[in-house]
């Protein structure tokens, strides 16, 4: 996946509200990050929240503390963020614009460092935390929606020989965390109509990623028999379910 597409896309759904799709969650692991997040922080963490999006997460979930700062490398998304800062009445939160993979933050600064969904850099994570710092990671696996990829024979990691989950596993390894520990995270998620399902298709880099060449994400070339032929085989009680497989990790700087 090429950073400058992924960029592009990210401007692109910079106000893209995905509660639209009224997608009905099924949780069926035991691994919450904010649940987590809310545990191990106290009234004087600072947090660092990488790829932080438009920061309704960080307002919605984060604890109130000292510092929270939330970064990303699309200007569309931090706009966005600031502007739901401003709504949310919320404060010791900034947001501004930062590469994960080209940090630009302090040395041994921040008490905990989350990445939801987004690319990291564990070395540079490590370097930013406080001994006794926690890194906080979760993301979409491998074999996230495996039997619709199936179907189309592509998709997010489709040919990839070894799964997300485990690489970013030994990079946090590598890079001299202690306590690490990676969870399979499973989900189930329900469309309430074909119409919800096939628009949440061409909005997410589930089937094509951020590579493909048709740049107009909202029209997706999506083979409408193959869709249909998966949608007939997976609907429950007049939903269309969706098998979701993310990952999260925890891990501390010793
Ligand atoms: C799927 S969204 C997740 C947003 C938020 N963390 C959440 O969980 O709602 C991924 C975000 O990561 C950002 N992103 C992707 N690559 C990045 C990079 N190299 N550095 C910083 N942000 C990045 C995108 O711009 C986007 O806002």
């Amino acid at each position: 996946m090429k950073q400058i597409e992924e960029k592009e896309y990210y401007e692109e759904i910079k106000d893209w509200d995905f509660s639209k799709f009224e997608i009905e969650s099924e949780v069926l692991t035991d691994w919450d990050l904010y649940e987590i997040l809310n545990g191990v922080a106290t009234k004087k963490s600072r947090i660092l929240d990488l790829g932080t999006g438009g920061g309704e997460k960080v307002l919605e979930y984060y604890p109130d503390c000292e510092e929270i700062l939330g970064t990303d490398l699309s200007e569309g998304m931090i706009e966005t963020a600031n502007r739901n800062l401003k709504e949310s009445g919320r404060s010791n939160i900034t947001f501004r614009l930062m590469d994960n993979l080209n940090m630009d933050v302090p040395d041994d600064y921040f008490d905990i460092v989350v990445a939801r969904h987004t690319p990291t850099d564990p070395k540079q994570i490590i370097k930013c935390l406080k001994k006794g710092g926690y890194l906080l990671i979760r993301g979409v696996d491998k074999d996230d929606c495996w039997s619709l990829k199936m179907a189309f024979g592509r998709g997010l990691a489709y040919d990839d020989s070894k799964p997300i989950s485990i690489i970013d596993y030994e990079n946090v390894l590598n890079a001299g965390f202690k306590d690490v520990e990676l969870v399979p995270i499973h989900e189930r998620e329900y469309f309430k109509n074909e119409y919800l399902f096939k628009a949440f298709l061409r909005k997410v880099p589930i089937i094509d990623d951020f590579s493909c060449d048709n740049k107009d994400y909202y029209s997706k070339d999506l083979d409408e028999e193959t869709l249909n032929h998966y949608i007939s085989e997976n609907t429950y009680n007049g939903k269309i379910r969706l098998l979701r497989r993310y990952y999260g990790i925890t891990a501390r700087k010793d």
